[in-house]
């Protein structure tokens, strides 16, 4: 299942997130791809907030991983300066998942070979036009997805649904 949606500016983007985490659970992990400035911080800036983290949330660019604690621990990776793919269980990822904390990784696709043996979710940003944003979500079961769909009803986010994979 793909949901497609657009979010109308940061804070829509933001609100996606604490949205989305909230149907994923503790133990998630999130892939997120996309331009430079398509979202994928202020994305998980929303993320987050729902896990009551108070510590601003800015791209990991230098550090390949920030770790916050919040209700539970927040690993936010980015791949950016990664030349060519890259094995994130190379990366100490595996101590990172679990049971407890929530991981985020930007520009997931450089580690595409993890992500056919994980379940996780896959989430792709595009620039539309001025603040506007296009984000298909590939969630990890059909169940997950309706669920992430009835949730966004309820903040006023309207998606478009396509079965099958
Ligand atoms: N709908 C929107 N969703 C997310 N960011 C938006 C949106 N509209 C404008 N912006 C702006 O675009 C930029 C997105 O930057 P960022 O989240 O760091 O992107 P990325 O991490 O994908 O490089 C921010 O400056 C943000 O304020
Ligand atoms: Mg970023």
């Amino acid at each position: 299942m793909i949901l497609k949606l657009v979010t109308e500016g940061p804070g829509q983007t933001q609100l996606l997130g604490e949205t989305l985490v909230k149907v994923a659970g503790q133990g998630c992990i999130l892939a997120l791809d996309g331009d430079l400035g398509a979202g994928k911080t202020t994305f998980t800036q929303g993320v987050a907030r729902a896990l009551a983290i108070e510590e601003p949330i800015v791209s990991p660019t230098f550090t390949l991983i920030n770790e916050y604690e919040g209700k539970c621990p927040l690993y936010h990776v980015d791949l950016y300066r990664l030349e060519g793919s890259v094995d994130l269980w190379d990366l100490g990822l595996e101590e990172c998942l679990g049971e407890e904390g929530v991981v985020v990784v930007e520009w997931g696709e450089k580690a595409e070979g993890f992500w056919s043996s994980t379940q996780g979710w896959r989430l792709f940003f595009k620039v539309k036009d001025g603040d506007r944003r296009e984000v298909c979500i590939t969630p990890p079961s059909d169940e997950y997805g309706e669920r992430l769909e009835r949730a966004l009803a309820s903040e006023g986010i309207g998606v478009k649904k396509w079965k099958g994979s």
